[in-house]
């Protein structure tokens, strides 16, 4: 099939060069050239593992492209994905902002000269599809089209392996035409048996909001009982162990931490409190879910200061991981724009390392952090170390080199990487999330 994808970000590049490996002719477009010149020049200008070689190899077959002109590829599509941005809008009250959805569609209604489904990838309200349809009709009322929502779910790190094998794709229409388009699109998942919802177009642009929203609670919650575990003296890495085994909770997003972060959690979590108080309903464990997460993020401020002996003032403080998760050099909305300018406030000097995020982090943190070029580095002469994000790279460090390079041995895990017992062992101060440290 011939396919458009409308924005090169995260999601459409991710989506477009997926799709190009399952055999279709993609033809990505973006209005940003310098984005598109790099593209066609073999530059990825995101970090996700194994991207890079899926754009190349789908280029070179000649299944992937990337141009800024709209006119070259919607005419001749089957079907356009509109994969643009729905940030927070600037106002800052919560609501996504929809101008690139809509402009995206009154660029693409002009060029629509046969039958084509035009399907919504981006995280929108619900109701949106059905503006996108309008926009288009009042642009070109001659156009023959079909509107579908069809919802992404997958995390950065880990994108290709969850496009390629799904746990499900989610498909809201509301004309039979369009069903087949979206269901050929994705008829390579049949083999593996992808299950495949078909739904109504609400119900799909509601389904996104509320699998993010579910994830989000589920994290604060094992937060929140990481944080009861420390006050009750229990261990919050068994007891999420013994819970996760009841197949109605399910182990995954059980693991505690310094608070999510990224570019969809606390986006659409706020999007959906907005969404739900215009239509008069509430999302109180949504909000609940918020509160935690903002709450956690200055709890781990104060685990630290309390770790260092309760003042961070003229410490030194080593930061191993800056960017919201591993295997991605996105720093938005991560845990470490909030922690580290609280400690840097009080007086506390940061040096810090992480594997691809910090040139981007160099954007979202203050300046006077020493960035360095490996753990060890951030280590030496320093009076602690927080063990920030979970990259493989730091799940095996020679703990004894880490101890003998810091100025006091005091290791806060915020991801609970390390077994307390052993950092005990080895002489550490040592503070994780909801675990038990003896002695
Ligand atoms: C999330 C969803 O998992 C995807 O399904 C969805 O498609 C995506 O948002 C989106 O809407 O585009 P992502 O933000 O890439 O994906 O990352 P996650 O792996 O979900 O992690 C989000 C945050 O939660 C990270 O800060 C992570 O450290 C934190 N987290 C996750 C925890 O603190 N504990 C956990 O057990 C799991």
């Amino acid at each position: 099939m011939n396919i458009t994808m409308i924005g090169t970000g995260y999601v459409g590049l991710v989506t477009g060069t997926c799709l190009a490996e399952f055999g279709h002719f993609v033809t990505c477009v973006d209005k940003i050239a310098e984005k598109i010149e790099a593209l066609n020049s073999g530059k990825i200008p995101i970090y996700e593992p194994g991207l890079k070689d899926l754009v190349h190899k789908n280029t070179k077959e000649g299944r992937l492209k990337f141009t800024t002109n709209l006119s070259e590829a919607v005419p001749d599509s089957d079907a356009v994905f509109i994969a643009v941005g729905t940030p927070t809008s600037r106002r800052g009250d919560g609501y996504a902002d929809l101008t690139y959805i809509y402009e995206a569609a009154r660029e693409i209604a002009p060029h629509l000269s046969s039958y084509t489904t035009v399907i919504d990838k981006s995280t929108v309200p619900v109701g949106t599809a059905r503006q996108v349809a309008r926009i288009i009709r009042e642009t070109n009322p001659d156009a023959d089209f079909d509107i579908a929502s069809n919802p992404e779910f997958l995390r950065e790190g880990a994108a290709i392996n969850d496009f390629m094998r799904p746990d499900r794709v989610v498909i809201g229409v509301d004309s039979e035409r369009a069903e087949k388009v979206l269901r050929d699109i994705y008829k390579p998942l049949y083999l593996i048996e992808t299950p495949i919802v078909c739904t109504t177009i609400e119900t799909a642009e509601l389904t996104k909001y509320a699998a993010n929203a579910f994830l989000a609670i589920k994290i604060s919650f094992i937060n929140e009982i990481a944080n009861v575990c420390e006050a009750v003296g229990a261990d919050v890495t068994d007891l999420a162990k013994a819970i996760g085994m009841d197949k109605r909770i399910g182990p995954k997003f059980l693991h505690p931490g310094p608070g999510y972060g990224g570019s969809c959690f606390p986006k659409d979590t706020l999007a959906l409190m907005r969404i739900v108080q215009e239509h008069g309903e509430n999302v109180r464990l949504v909000e609940a879910a918020v509160e935690v997460n903002a709450a956690q993020k200055a709890r781990m401020v104060k685990k630290i200061r309390e770790t260092l002996g309760g003042s961070e003032t003229g410490k030194t403080i080593a930061f191993l991981g800056l960017t919201f998760k591993p295997e991605t050099d996105d720093m938005r909305e991560a845990p470490s724009i909030t922690i580290i300018p609280a400690l840097m406030e009080k007086g506390a000097k940061i040096k810090a390392h992480d594997p691809q995020g910090m040139e981007e982090a160099k954007k979202y943190l203050p300046e006077g952090i020493k960035y360095v070029q490996n753990a060890y580095e951030a280590c030496e002469g320093a009076d602690a170390v927080v063990l920030m994000t979970e990259w493989n790279q730091y799940r095996s460090l020679d703990l004894e080199r880490i101890k003998a390079l810091l100025r006091q041995p005091v290791f806060i895990d915020l991801r609970n990487v390390y077994d307390p017992d052993r950092m005990l062992d080895l002489g550490f101060t040592y503070a994780g999330v909801g675990v038990l440290v003896k002695g």
